[in-house]
């Protein structure tokens, strides 16, 4: 089978690197490069957690860092989440390549326009170099084939009551790529808060043993701790969904339709509005996830770590 083009692009953060965790186990998938956005903590954080992720898991593919901030916005990150270091828990390997000299959007560009054929985007954070791609480079939005990204909410949000983070961090970004043109999965917190591991799971992962299980296990025990401490009964792993959802549909459900975002607002600022009913006369823009086989999920990412199990 001919693997499906993707570039990772994300804030990690420990879903996020759970995500790229999955990504570089599936053989359906080739990852051409990773670029890091603010987010979860500072780029600087980010661009170094990604460069330790890819020494982790030996990912051979360049690296864009991106911009300090957001389009507009302030820059807004998350260390109750995530620690002070963006990726707190584990001791990691230090990175074993820089960053190239071309900037996460223009990489992005050079790798697009040369892949052999249309690349699919997995955006895990804020959408700031998606969004940043698309205002420099229309002309490649016909070599996009889809963007599969973790964010926002149909039903509710998680920074606010209306937003979730990735799209709060940068709503005028978002609002960008929802309008984009190009066919979008949503993995939002519809589905992703439903994409839950419990400490059974983790044990279950830390004992296929190996390098990479057990440093998946201690993320998810860390990300478990304040998810628990907020009443979760387990760790949402959001953005491996949007991973998870390339290589295995059946595992989930969802539905076409309207999504925009709100970039104003006193009280809804970066939520996303989906109108399931068409009530505003818009063609659907998204496919958005709404459920998914727990189990299933689980299973992937506990057979996904066994790829490091010789060593
Ligand atoms: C999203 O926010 C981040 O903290 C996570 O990495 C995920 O991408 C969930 O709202
Ligand atoms: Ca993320």
């Amino acid at each position: 089978m001919p693997k499906i083009p993707i570039l990772l692009d994300g804030d990690p953060g420990h879903d996020d690197a759970i995500a790229w965790m999955l990504a570089a186990a599936s053989p359906e998938l080739e990852i051409l490069c990773v670029t890091s956005v603010g987010g979860n903590q500072s780029i600087d954080k980010t661009t170094y957690n990604a460069l330790r992720i890819m020494a982790l898991l030996g990912i051979q593919a360049p690296m864009g860092r991106g911009g300090p901030r957001p389009l507009l916005s302030p820059a807004m990150t998350a260390p109750s989440v995530h620690g002070e270091s963006g990726l707190d828990g584990p001791a990691l390997p230090e990175p074993l390549q820089e960053p190239e000299a071309l900037s996460a959007p223009a990489l992005m560009a050079r790798v697009i326009a040369q892949a052999r054929e249309p690349v699919t985007l997995v955006p895990t954070g804020p959408l700031t170099n998606v969004a940043a791609l698309l205002l420099a480079h229309p002309e490649l939005k016909g070599r996009i084939k889809g963007i599969s990204l973790m964010g926002g909410g149909i039903a509710h949000g998680n920074w606010t009551p209306a937003a979730e983070f990735n799209i709060l961090a940068d709503p005028e970004a978002a609002d960008i790529v929802f309008r984009s043109g190009i066919p979008i999965t949503m993995a939002g917190l519809d589905v992703t808060e439903q994409a839950l591991l419990f400490p059974a799971d983790f044990e279950r992962i830390r004992a296929v043993g190996g390098p990479v299980a057990q440093v998946v296990a201690d993320w998810l025990e860390f990300f478990y701790q304040f998810h628990r401490s907020m009443g979760y009964p387990g760790a949402p792993i959001h953005d491996a969904v949007a991973v998870a959802w390339l290589t295995h549909p059946e595992l989930f459900s969802g539905r076409d339709m309207y999504v925009s975002v709100e970039t104003a607002g006193r009280y809804c600022r970066g939520s996303t509005i989906g109108d399931p009913r068409g009530r505003l006369g818009m063609p659907a823009n998204a496919h958005v996830l709404l459920g998914v086989d727990r189990e299933g999920f689980a299973r992937l990412l506990t057979q996904a770590v066994g790829c490091w199990k010789e060593g």
